[in-house]
């Protein structure tokens, strides 16, 4: 689908990668309906950008909290009054850290965000999206919903999910005017990522892209017809591999290991 035909409702706007895909959607010549729950957030991107020059006219913001059933319901009518065609599920919570040290309310938060939401908010939105000759879901996942990582153990559980279920739907939905396509950036400059992840990420020598990459990678996908991408490399062959035989993978994680005990000691001082 052309970036100017498109009518995009992107939730997780106000976020780092959401940011950098706004903008180059809108200079693709995309409208764009920035969703996201903070309304001083959204008020203020909306007054940079078109301060920046985009026509009022192919912006929108609405605020919505997409673990609330009620705004998910008002976010998918408010979409279909407006005749949006493309959808990408962008929003999403972090998790970082051994398992011992989630909550139950944590990992409740994490897979109802990132697994639930976007679950529910493509069912509400699907009755109007398979109205048009052509739409476009695309679920922004993670590389850590191709491969699971030491620390990562309930945010790999909420990426895979949203990996499985857009594999599935775009299954489903095959044949219809309906595309469902998956992108899994790998680890991407932006506040996401806590100091402790970006310990992590030094001590395992793991690369980082910027937003603008993702968001580059992101319109590119809308524009063909490309149905899952996993970004980077070695997280590409990684994903690869993970897929074909992951017992191939389970001795390449020992400095992982190490600097998530690191971690765990260090919050352990902390807390004393
Ligand atoms: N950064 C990375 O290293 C990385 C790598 C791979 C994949 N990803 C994925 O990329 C996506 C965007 O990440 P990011 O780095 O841009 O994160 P970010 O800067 O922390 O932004 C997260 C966005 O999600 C929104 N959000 C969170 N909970 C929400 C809720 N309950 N309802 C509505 N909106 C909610 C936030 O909005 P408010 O808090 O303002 O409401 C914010 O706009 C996420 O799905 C993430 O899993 C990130």
């Amino acid at each position: 689908m052309k970036a100017q035909d498109s009518r995009v409702l992107l939730t997780g706007a106000t976020g780092g990668i959401g940011k950098s895909t706004a903008r180059a959607l809108l200079g693709a010549g995309a409208s764009v309906m920035l969703v996201g729950r903070s309304v001083p957030a959204l008020e203020s991107f909306h007054r940079e950008l078109t301060g920046e020059g985009i026509s009022p006219s192919r912006l929108k913001w609405v605020p919505a909290d997409l673990t609330r059933h009620d705004d998910i319901t008002r976010l998918a009518s408010e979409s279909a009054r407006l005749g949006c065609n493309v959808v990408i599920h962008n929003a999403g919570l972090p998790s970082f850290g051994p398992l011992a040290e989630h909550s139950p309310d944590e990992m409740a938060a994490v897979l109802q965000t990132n697994l639930l939401a976007p679950m529910l908010l493509t069912q509400a939105l699907l009755p109007h999206l398979q109205t048009l000759p052509a739409a476009r879901i695309l679920f922004v996942g993670s590389a850590l919903g191709s491969i699971g990582l030491p620390g990562y153990s309930v945010y790999s559980a909420s990426k895979f999910g949203v990996h499985g279920f857009s594999q599935a739907l775009r299954r489903e939905l095959a044949g219809s005017g309906v595309k469902v396509q998956y992108i899994g950036p790998r680890s991407t400059d932006t506040g996401f990522n806590s100091a402790a992840v970006q310990a992590y990420n030094r001590a395992t020598g793991t690369a980082q892209d910027s937003p603008e990459v993702v968001a580059g990678a992101i319109v590119q996908m809308l524009e063909d017809e490309a149905v899952e991408r996993v970004l980077g490399f070695p997280e590409k062959l990684a994903a690869r591999l993970n897929g074909l035989a992951p017992e191939w993978l389970d001795g390449s994680f020992r400095r992982h290991r190490q600097s998530l005990q690191n971690h765990a000691a260090t919050t352990r001082v902390a807390r004393t």
